[in-house]
């Protein structure tokens, strides 16, 4: 027999309960609530397909599917036919249950794709940033021979799982430090500063700040990292989460380490955005990875993601190299100038000068920004409006996000909406 819980007013959890229709009243005053999300009932078959919600058919312009591969029917024969042979879930653990072979020939191509020695796939990225940042900072049990003699620095405007992975390592307040955005100058003095206390260092940051489509300087980051290396007992480690960048960012794909001629120790990426599929992953040398294969608990204790997403995974890597890839990156930077182009002859301005497929339409008061959106929507286009705290007051932003599908006529489609409400401004 199968014990209900018991739901009379007098339990004592039903405080608990009423404390957590507080908390969500709160952020709904806040008028910060995530949960009323659009639903998307399906997308049409066009070449660059619009999402059905409702009874209307919308441009999307929000997403990060940068080349449209989620919709490539290549990908989608290749996540069928990897169904097929390996069915639709892992069935188990890796260490449990085995390893599936499209697990592992998507980890060889990635590690020849980024040029590393080996990579691993993981459920996520935001999996695989706890993970690196856990087992990089500290060891996983009392017998670990890995200490926690560290120094992390990270870039003020990294992403929550990058926050995320700094925090389940429990470092000391001391041990962890916060550089200027952008700002490699701030990040040599911490580094200066800290030399003769900590025995190593982690510098840790995002390629692609996903705000405003800033990519960061890799280039100047890895010079003082390597002379810093040397001042360091046991050196110091550059961690990079290129998730915007990678399959997208530089011309064949490569991510922020190809726009910026600068690689990072240990790469973090996701197949969840330009690749078009799903999951994250990890590309270093073999040291760190069979390290993190024995110490990841995102991948030793979570499955793996499903055959068929890996095998679409797969597929999409294997395109970024041939024509059609190519065709698309192409494309996407064309689309990214075109309306770059336009809307500047509008009369809009841009939060940042990205060269990034996300655009980021300064608007600059948090009203006219939502209610652009909302006009937007009426017209049906999809974009997304980015407000402080996420940006600082009056740099309110559209952002905007460019496919390589979306055709010249989606553009102007887009660039006439934005016309067309100009006088919000006036509001
Ligand atoms: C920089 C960065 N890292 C990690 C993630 C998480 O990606 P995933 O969906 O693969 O967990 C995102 C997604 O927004 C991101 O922008």
């Amino acid at each position: 027999m199968i014990h209900q819980p018991v739901e009379k007013n007098n339990m004592s959890r039903n405080n608990f309960f009423s404390v957590l229709k507080h908390e969500i009243d709160r952020i709904d005053k806040a008028k910060t609530s995530k949960r009323f999300e659009k639903i998307i009932t399906g997308f049409t078959k066009e070449k660059s397909p619009k999402a059905i919600i409702g009874k209307e058919k919308y441009q999307v312009f929000n997403s990060n599917d940068y080349l449209g591969l989620r919709h490539h029917p290549l990908l989608k024969k290749a996540e069928r036919e990897a169904s097929e042979i390996f069915g639709t879930g892992p069935g188990a653990v890796r260490f449990i249950s085995g390893s599936l072979k499209v697990h592992l020939d998507l980890e060889k191509s990635l590690a020849k794709f980024h040029k590393r020695d080996d990579a691993m796939v993981f459920s996520s990225s935001f999996a695989a940033n706890l993970a690196v940042l856990y087992c990089l900072i500290a060891g996983q049990n009392k017998d670990s021979l890995v200490d926690n003699n560290v120094i992390v620095i990270s870039d003020a405007l990294n992403h929550r799982s990058i926050i995320d992975g700094i925090r389940v390592a429990n470092l000391p307040k001391e041990q962890r430090a916060i550089f200027k955005h952008l700002d490699p100058s701030h990040l040599e003095a911490i580094l200066e500063s800290n030399k003769k206390i900590y025995k190593r260092a982690l510098v840790v940051t995002d390629g692609v700040f996903s705000m405003l489509g800033e990519y960061q300087k890799l280039k100047e980051i890895r010079k003082i990292v390597d002379r810093f290396d040397k001042k360091y007992e046991n050196g110091v480690l550059l961690v990079v989460d290129d998730a915007h960048g990678v399959g997208i960012a530089g011309k064949s794909g490569r991510g922020t380490e190809e726009i910026e001629g600068a690689k990072a120790d240990v790469l973090i990426g996701t197949f969840g955005k330009a690749y078009g599929a799903d999951g994250g992953y990890v590309a270093s040398n073999q040291t760190i990875i069979d390290y993190l294969r024995e110490s990841a608990a995102t991948y030793i204790y979570s499955n793996s993601i499903p055959p068929g997403t890996a095998g679409a995974a797969l597929k999409a890597i294997e395109l970024l190299d041939k024509p059609v890839g190519k065709k698309l990156l192409k494309n996407s930077k064309e689309n990214v100038e075109y309306f770059k182009k336009r809307m500047k002859n509008a009369g809009y301005q841009f939060a940042a000068d990205s060269s990034h497929p996300i655009q980021p339409v300064l608007i600059g008061d948090p009203v006219k920004t939502s209610e652009l959106v909302r006009k937007l929507f009426k017209k049906n286009i999809i974009v997304t409006n980015i407000s402080f705290p996420v940006v600082p007051k009056g740099r309110d932003e559209i952002r905007v996000q460019i496919s390589a599908v979306h055709t010249k006529g989606d553009i102007d489609e887009l660039v006439k909406a934005f016309e067309e409400e100009k006088g919000i401004n006036s509001l």
